[in-house]
């Protein structure tokens, strides 16, 4: 398990060992708008891990004003998509060692207002908080097909989703009202449990073993927008990634 609060890690663990009975979780800190953190924790998750069969890309953020991360870039494009475009391609030996593995990048159906502006990744000349968040929601679809492709032949499936409206404090970010509105939308939509559903379908059932290359709402595949599946659109946005993240032979 991932995070960038160790405490919460830790409590997320204590809490999930007590449920589950299960002793196999190791908490990783690691803050995914810092590229040096991300290449510290897939070290330390490949040395733990040398076979990897699962990777869920959940982690997200929403920002109400433009800021940086210590790498430079806009820190919904690094938290969001950057972050686990660079950790997915740090893992990929440990999953291809796994025999049979699975990416799971949980996405939105934001995707489809996104736009990738090529001219202004980072927001500098023009900044909309939405639209930067919609751009890397359209970017962890795009990058969930082009990386299918890419690993056509292998034993490991990349599928991306949309979890349906979930209770959050990102819902609570997004909408821009007062912290106390949780509450309501707790009354309003559904809960995390709920929300992680298609995420779990996607990384454990049987159903969808082999499957690739597609997204999902409420455990079905589902249509992505006209944007997301321009081929073109995704292998330009693949060569970006690759220049901001510092990977040579991606
Ligand atoms: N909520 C919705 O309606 C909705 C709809 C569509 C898609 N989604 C997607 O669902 C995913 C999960 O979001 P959520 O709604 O469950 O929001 P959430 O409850 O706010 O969870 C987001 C998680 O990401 C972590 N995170 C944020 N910045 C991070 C960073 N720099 N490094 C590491 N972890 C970081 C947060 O950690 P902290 O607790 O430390 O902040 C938190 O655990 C996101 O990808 C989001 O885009 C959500």
């Amino acid at each position: 398990m991932l995070g960038r609060s160790t405490a919460k890690l830790n409590s997320a663990v204590r809490d999930i060992r007590q449920s589950t009975g299960s002793e196999q979780l190791t908490p990783i800190t690691c803050d995914l708008g810092s590229q040096r953190a991300i290449r510290n924790a897939a070290g330390d998750i490949a040395r733990l891990h040398p076979h990897l069969h699962v990777l869920v890309n959940n982690a997200g953020v929403y920002t109400r004003s433009r800021s940086v991360t210590e790498d430079g870039v806009e820190t919904q494009l690094a938290v969001n998509h950057l972050g686990p475009f660079l950790l997915t391609h740090l893992l990929l030996e440990a999953l291809r060692a796994a025999g049979a593995a699975r990416i799971v990048n949980v996405a939105s159906q934001v995707e489809g207002s996104g736009r990738i502006a090529f001219d202004d990744i980072n927001g500098e000349k023009h900044y909309d908080s939405l639209a930067a968040y919609c751009q890397t929601k359209l970017a962890n679809v795009l990058f969930t097909y082009e990386l299918a492709r890419r690993l056509e032949g292998s034993d490991v499936t990349v599928n991306c989703l949309h979890p349906g409206v979930v209770a959050t404090k990102l819902l609570n970010d997004f909408s821009g009202r007062p912290r106390a509105f949780q509450v309501v939308d707790r009354l309003r939509y559904i809960g995390p449990a709920v929300g992680a559903e298609t995420s779990v379908f996607l990384a454990s059932s049987s159903e969808v073993e082999g499957v690739t290359g597609r997204y999902y709402r409420s455990s079905r595949v589902a249509e992505s927008s006209l944007a997301s599946r321009d081929v073109g659109l995704q292998r330009r946005l693949w060569n970006l990634s690759c220049q901001l993240t510092g990977l040579t032979n991606c």
